[in-house]
């Protein structure tokens, strides 16, 4: 094992070699810098420009020759294996990372792994991750220029799976490492809007709300002195729910099965899906036959959006094809998602072989074949430009792209216009709903739409399941997951975790909304529900339109009702006996006393 997190470390058996014992500064540098280019070759013009800089010595090379023979006498006895691992190649140097293991690709393969994980192994990934930071990556290297940009990098993912893992902590109830995960993630980063809510929710969670309000005044207090914010409204309302001294755990994230089911779990067959199947691989045709096309595929969360990658990957052949999905971790980080797709499609290819300069602010790996520059964005899209010319046809497959970083959409959007002599077919997969109307993913303007709407009744019923459509309203996620439970309506407590988050995702107001909605007869009037809320008429219709549009409720004429009876029925049963009591006691007076409406008959699953 080779660590880069903390003081440089090499591990072999027994052989334990630390930053001193590598044969002196220069040799440790050469590691480094090889290190730093995991896997891909350095020139050796760079390497002599990076450890000198202006002032090299006499005989630069030879000097070089020297510290890499000092470099492979103390990394191992056997020479054969020196010469394997440090790999001299005409002009330049490599280091053989796919031979050792290196901490840097553990945790990137954890956080990775984490993303597609339930709650419990979540958690679990990340903190195995986090257990690899030792310290910050090349801490004996604090001003050396490769030792920055990844330390950067990796700065901004520890900050992330600290963020995740807290989440999660919460999630499990344990608040004591929610908090520490928080407070760590705060460190990082002092304006971190999710980091300072998160410790305001574990130090409740651990009943000490007026530290939890303290964090709250003094982020506050740090937001406007230094950058003149205020903090969101979601913050804002946290404070709010404190100070109120709502439920706890109604602020709580619950656990979730992630939406991103393993392919394994993929046990039924394709339903419906053909006349969308087809148009995507015909605008993926058409694209490759000269062009780009950019490719959408839209639709709300469970519909099978990723199912149709996996099912149009699966029948594309004679064309390199490279996959990846966004992460709401890395939206911050530029290019992240268009790089892993880029590195997915061109396995095999070494791309160091052909230096495109300005490729390095995708691919930072590449960042040491040349000497560094600032690059103007426009080298940069159009060295991806050459490099896609180079290896096309080309089809790169990106999955949640709400969460896809501005860079990735701007890289998008100019492939799609500059057209020409690229042969590209760009597929996304987004998540309209999740996607405010000043999103960047707005602006992006596809060639082709194809937008998922949920399964017909008639695609439904060769499964000769009665009452199917009507208690899944034909959404793919609900459908599956009733047969995967054998055939009962019933949903696993998994999902119902799942819906349960995503409501109370539309915030305090919302979800309370939502509750007592459920309690109601389909479809309902605005009026009743306000009256039982004991809010204002207008202002509840414009929240139950904003639940339409959110794609939880829909419009029926005057009136309201949930989009999927299966929401309504997991909120109803959610409820607790006291609150139950309450919304039915306060119906049965409001009914007495204006005109009748009609109440849910759901005894059974209320007593439940
Ligand atoms: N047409 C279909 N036939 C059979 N199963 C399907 C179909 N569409 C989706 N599924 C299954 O339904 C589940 C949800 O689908 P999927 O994960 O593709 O949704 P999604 O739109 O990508 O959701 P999200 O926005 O949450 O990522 C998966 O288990 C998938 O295999
Ligand atoms: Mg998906």
């Amino acid at each position: 094992m080779i660590r880069l997190f903390g003081p440089l470390s090499v591990e072999d058996g027994e052989r334990k070699l630390g930053p001193r014992d590598l044969g002196g500064t220069r040799p440790k540098q050469v590691l480094e810098i090889l290190l730093t280019a995991r896997g891909h070759r350095v020139p050796t013009d760079r390497l002599i420009e990076l450890l000198w800089g202006r002032e090299p010595p006499g005989d630069p090379t030879g000097s070089l020759q020297t510290f890499v023979s000092v470099l492979r006498r103390h990394l191992t006895p056997e020479r054969e294996r020196a010469r394997e691992l440090v790999v001299t190649e005409p002009e330049a140097y490599r280091f053989a990372t796919e031979l050792v293991a290196l901490d840097l690709d553990r945790f990137d393969q954890l956080l990775e792994g984490s993303a597609r994980e339930p709650t419990r192994l979540a958690r679990a990934s990340l903190e195995q991750a986090l257990g690899l930071v030792r310290g910050e990556v090349f801490e004996d290297e604090p001003y050396a220029a490769w030792a920055l940009d990844l330390r950067g990098s990796y700065q901004g993912r520890i900050l992330g799976a600290h963020l995740e893992a807290a989440e999660a902590a919460l999630a499990e109830l344990d608040f004591a490492a929610a908090l520490a995960h928080a407070e760590a993630a705060a460190a990082l980063d002092r304006f971190s809007e999710r980091a300072h809510r998160t410790e305001m929710l574990a130090l409740y969670a651990l009943d000490r709300p007026h530290e939890a309000l303290g964090r709250y005044r003094s982020f506050r207090m740090r937001l406007d002195e230094e950058l003149g914010l205020e903090p969101t409204a979601e913050t804002r309302a946290l404070e709010a729910a404190v100070i109120r001294q709502e439920d706890v755990h109604s602020l709580l994230p619950r656990p979730i099965r992630r939406a991103q089911a393993d392919p394994g779990e993929r046990a039924f067959r394709l339903f419906g899906r053909i006349a969308e199947l087809e148009a995507l691989k015909q605008a993926v045709r058409n694209a490759i036959g000269g062009g780009v096309a950019l490719i959408q595929i839209e639709g709300e969360t469970g519909l099978g959006k990723t199912r149709l990658i996996d099912e149009l990957s699966a029948e594309l052949e004679d064309v390199r094809v490279g996959r990846a999905s966004c992460s709401e971790l890395e939206r911050h980080l530029p290019y992240v998602p268009l790089a892993a797709a880029l590195r997915d499609a061109l396995t095999g290819v070494d791309l160091g072989a052909a230096p495109l300069p300005a490729l390095s602010q995708i691919l930072p790996e590449l960042a040491l074949v040349e000497a560094k520059h600032e690059f103007d964005e426009l080298d940069v899209l159009e060295a991806l430009v050459a490099l896609i010319v180079k290896h096309a046809p080309l089809v790169l497959l990106l999955d949640d792209l709400q969460w896809a970083d501005p860079r990735t959409l701007a890289a998008l959007e100019y492939l799609r216009r500059r057209g020409g002599d690229v042969s590209a077919a760009l597929v996304t997969a987004a998540r309209a709903t999740d996607v405010s109307p000043e999103h960047p993913l707005r602006r992006l303007k596809p060639d082709a739409l194809v937008a998922l709407e949920p399964l017909s009744p008639d695609e439904l019923a060769p499964l000769g399941i009665p009452g199917l459509y009507e208690s899944t309203g034909g959404n793919p996620r609900f459908v599956t997951e009733t047969l995967a439970n054998g055939r009962s309506a019933a949903l696993s407590p998994t999902l119902t975790e799942a819906l349960l988050a995503q409501c109370r995702g539309e915030g305090t107001w919302g979800y309370r909304v939502l509750v007592a909605a459920s309690v109601l007869g389909q479809p309902f009037e605005p009026e009743p529900l306000a009256d039982l809320l004991g809010t204002d008429a207008a202002e509840l219709t414009e929240e139950l339109e904003r639940l339409c549009e959110r794609r939880i409720l829909r419009i029926e004429g005057l009136r309201f009702r949930f989009r999927y009876d299966l929401v309504r029925q997991v909120l109803l049963a959610s409820i607790s006996p006291a609150r139950q009591r309450l919304l039915h006691q306060r119906l049965a007076a409001l009914a007495a006393e204006s005109s009748p409406f009609s109440i849910t008959q759901t005894t059974s699953s209320m007593t439940g």
